[in-house]
């Protein structure tokens, strides 16, 4: 089979490669028929990521058809169509028994980093009873592939962390793909202001289409000053850092409001600074997390009645044989105006 190989710091490459089988009887094989390429792939060919070594088939998002299955999964056949969970879950380690699927003993985010991925013809899954979801019949499988990582990555470490509730303000700081699909899902619970903050005028545009109350584009370095005039000099009660810098984390400790929170999803390469001198005194909570994709059921739910449709944050479609030219696009998503791309086998 055809699979996209991270082949070191920099390289990657189109290989061809053995068709996966089943290893454990929880094991199950999946062909399959869309995928995507995550900020965190990107991460790893930079060669950020440790733990995923040279030759690791990329990819831990996408949809599929079980093609083959093991003898002790009991709740799926060959031929469902299932939606693949970036994290793989045991079901049964302490971990996994509280729903922090994310630091499962068995699993947790191995897909596509220490395991091979999504990105090939074929993957296969661990624990394919609880890292597998039904597809409802007749759903839009491209709509589906945004609930493998970035919606209940936004949802969990931004709007359910950042604790937002009726009437309050929130301020999402990165409009990539993960802030966006907070921004989705920040309106499950009727905040008064969602104020976006980007450095990209085009991920504002769309920030807007999707329901920000505001938008500031952080170049001029005088966000926490635009931000403090759009709530009365108080600040939000939410602040969601989307990018993973320490600038963009300083943004949320200026503008976070008394009694608010900081719900940190970016993944940090470096030590930020703490600012405890001013936010000693402030009431504030400051959480991260790793997604654990507890909420996926309930996402998949609310799609599937078009609460949402994250089929919106698509931009651009390619064959598999074009994987090399969507990485392209997505890696230069400033000049391409990339959201996420679609790769169908
Ligand atoms: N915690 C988790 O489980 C988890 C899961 C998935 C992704 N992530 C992380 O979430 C972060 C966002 O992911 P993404 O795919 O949306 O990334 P992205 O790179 O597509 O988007 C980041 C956005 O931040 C903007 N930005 C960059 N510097 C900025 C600045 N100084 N001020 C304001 N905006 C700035 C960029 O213009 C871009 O629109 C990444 O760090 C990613 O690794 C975390
Ligand atoms: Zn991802
Ligand atoms: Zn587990």
């Amino acid at each position: 089979m055809k699979a996209l190989v991270y082949l070191g710091p920099g390289q990657k490459a189109v290989q061809e490669r053995v068709k996966p089988s089943i290893q454990f009887p929880t094991d199950a094989i999946v062909k399959i028929t869309k995928t995507t390429i995550c900020g965190t792939d990107l991460h790893i060919l930079k060669g950020d990521v440790a733990t995923c070594a040279p030759g690791t088939i990329l990819g831990h998002e996408g949809v599929g058809i079980i093609e083959e299955i093991g003898s002790s999964v009991g709740n799926f056949k060959i031929g469902d169509r299932v939606l693949i969970s970036c994290i793989t879950a045991c079901g049964k380690c302490g971990y996994c028994r509280r729903q922090m699927y994310s630091h499962c003993i068995n699993g947790g985010w191995i897909l596509g980093n220490t395991i091979d991925g999504t990105q090939a013809e074929y993957v296969r899954i661990p624990y394919a009873e609880t890292s597998l979801y039904p597809i409802p019949k007749g759903e839009d499988e491209e709509a589906l592939v945004m609930l493998s990582d970035i919606l209940p990555t936004g949802f969990e470490c931004g709007v359910l962390n950042g604790k937002i509730s009726p009437g309050s303000n929130v301020a999402i700081v990165g409009s990539g793909p993960i802030g966006l699909s907070a921004l989705l899902s920040a309106q499950f619970y009727s905040p008064a202001k969602i104020i976006m903050i980007d450095l990209d005028d085009n991920r504002l545009e769309m920030a807007k289409k999707f329901g920000a109350t505001h938008v500031i584009n952080s170049s001029d370095g005088k966000t926490a000053q635009k931000l403090m005039e759009i709530t009365n000099n108080i600040g939000v009660d939410t602040a969601i850092e989307a990018v993973g810098i320490g600038a963009t984390f300083q943004i949320c400790q200026d503008i976070i409001a008394p009694g608010g929170t900081i719900a940190n999803i970016g993944v940090h390469g470096k030590p930020v600074d703490l600012h405890l001198e001013t936010l000693w005194s402030k009431n504030i909570s400051i959480t991260t997390r790793l997604v654990d994709t507890s909420s996926t059921p309930m996402l998949l739910d609310v799609v599937v009645a078009k609460k949402i449709e994250p089929k919106n944050l698509i931009t651009h479609h390619f064959k598999f044989d074009e994987i090399l030219k969507a990485y392209e696009t997505f890696g230069n998503a400033a000049k391409t105006n990339a959201l996420k791309v679609i790769i169908s086998n």
